[in-house]
């Protein structure tokens, strides 16, 4: 194993070593990489849609229904506390298929939330909601990926903008807002997801008019505004990431087909680009991916968009998805900025790294969303990577990392040959890049922690399977 060094991550900070050696001892994947992936797996709806459209249900006066819910943890985390606030959660009749019923929603004990603390990030999103139905809420510590400080800043100075008063206490938030919410004008310092998903579920029945500016526009929030606008909300997006919200008294269930999970598609285009393969990504949607696709041919991958064909006269039709593959001979470096959406998606960026260690030259990344959202490069070094870290914004704009001592840019030579290693998984992103590395290096690579994936793939190690895979548990 690697020494006890960073990579331990968010491990490292409980317990003694030996217990850490025996927790991660038992959730260990051995890898026995060298082999292209190749086959066909399924998306299901965004990790980052479900888990904001689970809370939205709260906000309804009958219950919500949601397709294709993947089966992950952060879902569990949400239904486990949407249970404790009295959302009777139940499976629908459909696989993946939940349904919420807000009808008695109730107060849970701090004692009872605080079983959640350190999960997740969403409950910092049950805010509005809570305060909506019950004039106060209780919010656990947050959990999350550690990719950076992640404050929460924007987010409760918009709830106070509302009229919450917040307190912050050592147990976790405690907010309430005695005379209710009144719509507001407000804009975010930087277009951050969480902050303007915030503002939406808080104003969608906040009295007045709500203008928010620099809104974040990712396509899980466009989303979110659809689920949302099911429920009876009146919700303009603006040109310029201005989003004006009217707020009404009362909103009702949903029923919605989230969109497919692209930061997951992605991943494994990563994954079949980096073992020289060929992966299917069935569900994988082309307009949510198009900054990204345009990367994937600029490095040399291949892909093919196979668009739905619904079922007719005899012909059983065919799933829409994205084919990507290796074409063979040498992949080319690029130069590549992380920016909010349009921009290419931070939490795409570490699979692909691992394929960039395959092609020839100097890639460069520059990551502008989170400022320690690099650490992982230190593995693929450990697997005979060649990746320099740097703290100055290189290959593009000038970001606001740039003056602040963030390691937050990258620089890539290849390509290299990658060998076997023992790694530990950081966070869930750089975890599944860990385990891409493994799948190509040559060799026996043991990685540990693999557990966190399960934070947002589903199924991934039945998926690995499918794809050909090599991979065993102890
Ligand atoms: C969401 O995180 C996603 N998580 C992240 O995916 C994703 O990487 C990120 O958006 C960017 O696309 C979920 O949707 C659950 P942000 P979020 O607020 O909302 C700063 C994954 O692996 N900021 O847009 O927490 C913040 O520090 C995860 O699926 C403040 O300064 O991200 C960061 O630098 C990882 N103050 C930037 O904004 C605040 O109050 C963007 O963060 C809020 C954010």
């Amino acid at each position: 194993m690697r020494g006890s060094g960073e990579h331990r991550g968010p491990h490292h900070q409980h317990g003694s070593t030996d217990a850490l050696e025996v927790a991660l001892t038992d959730d260990v994947l051995i890898v026995h990489g060298g082999t292209p992936l190749e086959g066909r797996i399924r998306v299901r709806g965004a990790k980052n849609l479900v888990s904001k459209a689970m809370v939205a249900a709260l906000l309804g006066d009958s219950p919500s229904r949601l397709f294709d819910v993947p089966k992950i943890r952060d879902v569990e985390v949400v239904r486990g506390l949407l249970g404790l606030h009295g959302v009777k959660v139940s499976d629908g009749e459909e696989d993946g298929e939940l349904v919420f019923d807000p009808a008695n929603v109730e107060s849970a004990s701090t004692d009872q939330i605080n079983v959640h603390a350190g999960s997740s990030r969403i409950p910092i999103l049950f805010c509005g909601p809570l305060l909506h139905r019950l004039g106060h809420a209780f919010i656990p510590d947050l959990g999350g990926c550690h990719i950076g400080p992640r404050p929460i800043d924007f987010h409760l100075q918009a709830l106070r903008e509302f009229g919450a008063t917040v307190d912050k206490r050592p147990e976790g938030l405690h907010l309430s807002a005695p005379n209710g919410l009144r719509g507001t004008k407000f804009a975010l310092p930087y277009p951050s997801v969480g902050a303007t998903e915030q503002v939406l579920l808080t104003a969608v029945m906040a009295e007045g008019v709500t203008e928010l500016r620099n809104a974040a526009v990712e396509p899980e929030i466009i989303d979110l505004i659809c689920v949302l606008q099911k429920m009876g909300a009146i919700i303009k997006v603006h040109t310029d990431r201005v989003i004006e919200i009217q707020g009404v008294p009362k909103l009702h269930g949903y029923t919605h087909r989230p969109i497919p999970d692209r930061i997951e598609a992605a991943s494994w285009a990563a994954a079949a680009l980096a073992t020289r393969g060929h992966v299917e990504v069935l569900g994988a949607q082309q307009a949510d991916m198009m900054t990204f696709l345009n990367i994937f041919r600029s490095v040399g991958g291949e892909y093919e968009v196979t668009d739905l064909r619904p079922p007719r006269h005899g012909d059983p039709g065919q799933e829409g998805g994205i084919r990507f593959w290796h074409p063979g001979g040498e992949l080319k470096s690029v130069a590549l900025e992380t920016d909010v959406h349009p921009g290419f998606m931070t939490d795409w960026q570490q699979p692909l790294v691992v394929a960039l260690t395959q092609a020839r030259g100097l890639s460069i990344v520059h990551e502008t969303v989170y400022e320690q959202r690099l650490g992982y490069t230190e593995a693929l070094n450990s697997m005979g990577a060649n990746i320099q870290v740097y703290r100055d914004c290189l290959g593009g704009t000038p970001c606001r990392f740039g003056r602040r001592n963030f390691k937050h840019s990258a620089v890539i030579a290849g390509p290299s040959k990658l060998h076997a290693a023992d790694l530990v998984i950081p966070d869930l992103r750089a975890g599944f890049s860990h385990l891409i590395a493994a799948l190509a290096a040559e060799g026996t690579s043991r990685v540990y922690g693999v557990d966190l994936i399960n934070r947002g793939y589903e199924d991934f190690e039945a998926k690995l399977a499918d794809l050909g895979a090599h991979v065993e548990r102890p």
